[in-house]
């Protein structure tokens, strides 16, 4: 059993549509849809935005589907000036940015007992990038792959001063709201994770309108890289 994890509607609703022997229950107020796809079996939930609901949605299908590996698919903001709308960030590494004790010494995103930045299963990450080479290799107008560090908080980031404060404090390739949260629980139950992005605007001046625009388009990227990914995970 693979759980994937999608915050908004837009983010499930396409993977969710080609499920087929479907089940579906309710806990913790999130819809879980249980389902074959492509002869694999999922557990499909979406968990609201922002870290305390990717976390309550994690731990629950953790606790009730046990899933042997988990994955958090979506859009989210860009942080390095090269980057198009659809380009795919597969995390290397996830961090909770906004997590602050840096009044007694720490450094942003560190917690007592714990390396500030989490590391997904490179396996997983492997398989993601390998999904993305058969999905997009020789495909007019494909999108860019990167590896590397997404930071994760519960703002909105539309600010050029934080986005390049994320850059630079994490070495961050994009930014959204639940990566580190789903990650960060993953990681507490030993299950094995990975968070795959597609870019919906660039956490710049015109950021909200830019997600309005690009939504669908980067959903479908990613949801091409997952069609390939979940049968082989
Ligand atoms: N998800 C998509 N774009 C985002 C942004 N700019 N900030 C936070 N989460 C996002």
């Amino acid at each position: 059993m693979l759980g994937v994890i999608g915050a908004m509607s837009e983010e499930v609703q396409l993977l969710l549509g080609e499920l087929t022997d479907t089940t579906e229950s309710t806990h913790a107020g999130i819809i879980v849809t249980q389902g074959n796809y492509k002869g694999a079996k999922i557990a499909l939930a979406q968990s609201g935005i922002g870290k305390v609901n990717a976390t309550i949605c994690t731990q629950m299908l953790i606790d009730l589907f046990k899933p042997q590996k988990m994955v958090f698919s979506g859009v989210a903001g860009g942080l390095l000036p090269n980057m198009q709308a659809g380009d795919i960030i597969v995390a290397s590494h996830v961090v909770e940015y906004d997590m602050d004790l840096t009044a007694f010494g720490r450094r942003h995103g560190e917690t007592p007992g714990r390396d500030r930045l989490i590391e997904c299963e490179p396996d997983l990450v492997g398989k993601a990038t390998t999904a993305f080479d058969q999905a997009f290799e020789g495909v007019e107008g494909a999108p860019n792959l990167m590896l590397g560090t997404i930071a994760s908080g519960d703002t909105f980031v539309q600010d050029k001063e934080k986005l390049r404060w994320l850059q630079r404090e994490f070495a961050a390739l994009a930014t959204e709201m639940e990566g580190a949260a789903f990650g960060h629980t993953c990681h507490l139950n030993d299950v094995p994770f990975v968070v795959i992005r597609a870019l919906s605007d660039s956490s710049s001046d015109s950021a909200s309108e830019d997600f309005e625009a690009n939504l669908h388009r980067a959903c479908q990227n990613s949801f091409q890289l997952m069609d390939l990914m979940i049968p082989s995970a």
